[in-house]
């Protein structure tokens, strides 16, 4: 495989870009050390809207709205998310009244551990991405809001390699994290309720589908595409503004 950060930078040029909106709140987000979702990250979850076009999204972690943003540019869907940090609560805020998007987004803010219990609605796609070591703690609640067919991103999954390395090598604050991350990820990959694919891109990324109570009845587990696969989604020409038109065609080749 080519040098990594090459092959990084190749994978960067393809991505394409965003809004000017987005890409000054992606800007200021780096400025001010406020993790998002990277650009991998982005091209997979703008093809995974694309192809699910869901109405109802759930997001745990908000930060300062810039995947939530994203997520509505991209999407037709209402998004409902969840953030317990006050000063990026604030940002989040301000941000979703520059993209005019405040109709569509449900801001709940308090710890997701809290709120998750009391949340009635379904969804059809569910956006993880808080506090890494909390994701089974959510689990339950996530899937008890997700709806069959129903799309689970996990992102971060992977923490940069770090949870291949062994107890020892690990930074003592970073041991627990490590080690309920690869617990998380045996849970989503064994439960007979979803089909998940671990893939490398951005920092690690879980796509589950949960699937109906007979859903093949056999727990389905792709892991880590090894040698690249493009997967596009053919859109309506007015997909993302008021369109349902996608045809959801993939089409997989080798690349
Ligand atoms: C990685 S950032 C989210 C980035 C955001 N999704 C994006 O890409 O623009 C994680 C956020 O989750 C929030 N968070 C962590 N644990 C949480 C919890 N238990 N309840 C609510 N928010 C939480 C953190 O304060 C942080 O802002």
């Amino acid at each position: 495989m080519a040098d990594r950060q090459r092959l990084n930078v190749f994978l960067d040029s393809l991505y394409r870009g965003n809004s000017a909106l987005l890409e000054n709140m992606e800007k200021e987000a780096h400025r001010a050390d406020v993790p998002v979702i990277r650009k991998g990250t982005q091209s997979v979850m703008r093809m995974l809207l694309a192809l699910k076009q869901p109405v109802e999204v759930l997001e745990i972690g908000t930060a300062v709205g810039f995947s939530a943003v994203f997520i509505l540019q991209n999407s037709n869907a209402h998004v409902t998310t969840i953030e317990n940090y006050a000063p990026r609560i604030a940002a989040a805020r301000e941000n979703f009244r520059r993209a005019g998007v405040e109709e569509r987004v449900t801001f709940l803010t308090g710890d997701a551990q809290d709120i998750l219990p009391y949340l009635a609605g379904s969804y059809d796609f569910i956006f993880m991405d808080a506090a890494k070591g909390q994701y089974s703690a959510f689990l339950p609640q996530v899937m008890r809001l997700l709806m069959p067919g129903g799309v689970l991103v996990t992102d971060n999954v992977l923490q940069e390699g770090e949870i291949l390395e062994s107890h020892y090598a690990v930074e003592r604050r970073n041991r627990t994290i490590y080690k309920r991350m690869r617990e998380y990820l045996r849970e989503i990959t064994e439960d007979p309720r979803l089909v998940t694919a671990v893939i490398e891109t951005g920092d690690g990324m879980a796509i589950s589908v949960k699937v109906g109570k007979d859903g093949g009845g056999t727990t389905s587990t792709e892991a880590a595409v090894t040698d690249g696969m493009a997967i596009s989604v053919k859109v309506g020409k007015d997909h993302g503004a008021g369109s349902d038109t996608a045809d959801s065609v993939i089409k997989k080749e080798s690349i």
